[in-house]
């Protein structure tokens, strides 16, 4: 008899408006999207269609004009600024589309932010972020600033600092786009496994069709919609 999964994402009727008069633009049109625990996540679809305004809505960086998004039954627009930091640092990883690590740190110090952010010594939060770096296969790179390292190996450094406080949800915009095939693979079946041996949950942004083998399901957006959604036939784990 199949387990039921929970739902850890539940968005309904997410509409997003961007300025005002001949400069306004409807990046979201009324998006419903339910994501299981455990699920491989993606979202495809043309150039300004709205991927990473539906994602930063969904990891409570950007706030939707009109809908409801829950993260887990939580309402990420109820809460208080401060609880809604607090939850996001703990619950949510996001590996944004230009990597944004801060250039004057090293690599370790990039992938500590989120357990310093989660009051975690910095000496044990440094141990960790190396811990993750070697995971990823970055030991050689310990040490390193983020402009010493190719856009591939800055692209892992961004998932390890996604991933280091074990958050139930990571978001992904576009993790493989500096990637040549064999690499945008290799990084997919690193967070292929990742995901699947710490439970949690991935939304994956990408153009990238050489990677879509990975997800449980694709949703297609067009125009601020979800026009589709494609069943990859693999039925999402249970927890
Ligand atoms: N901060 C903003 N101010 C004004 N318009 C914005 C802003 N962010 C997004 N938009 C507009 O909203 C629409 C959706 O943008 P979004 O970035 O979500 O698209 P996308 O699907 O991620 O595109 P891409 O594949 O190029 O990254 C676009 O028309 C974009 O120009
Ligand atoms: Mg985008």
């Amino acid at each position: 008899m199949p387990i039921e999964t929970p739902t850890i994402v539940r968005c309904t009727n997410i509409r997003k408006t961007f300025g005002e008069g001949d400069a306004k633009v409807e990046a979201l049109r009324g998006v419903d999207l339910e994501i299981q625990a455990g699920e491989i996540r993606m979202l495809m679809g043309p150039s300004g269609s709205g991927k990473t305004t539906l994602i930063s809505i969904i990891a409570g960086i950007l706030t939707q004009d009109e809908g409801e998004c829950l993260i887990e039954e939580t309402n990420l627009n109820q809460l208080t600024n401060d609880t809604k930091t607090r939850f996001r640092g703990k619950e949510i990883g996001f590996v944004f589309q230009a990597f944004n690590l801060l250039p004057t740190l090293t690599i370790e110090e990039n992938v500590s932010i989120p357990l310093l952010l989660n009051h975690e010594e910095k000496e044990k939060a440094i141990e960790k972020a190396k811990e993750k770096l070697i995971e990823l296969g970055l030991q050689d790179k310990i040490g390193n600033l983020p402009a010493q390292l190719s856009g591939g190996q800055q692209q892992r450094v961004a998932i390890a600092r996604a991933m280091v406080h074990q958050p139930k949800l990571i978001v992904c915009d576009e993790p493989t786009s500096y990637l040549d095939a064999d690499n945008g693979v290799k990084i997919m079946t690193l967070l292929h496994d990742l995901i699947k041996s710490t439970h949690s949950t991935i939304i994956v942004v990408t153009h990238d069709a050489r990677i879509t083998h990975f997800a449980d399901r694709i949703d297609h957006l067009e125009d601020g919609k979800i026009v589709k959604t494609h069943h990859n036939g693999k039925r999402p784990i249970s927890l």
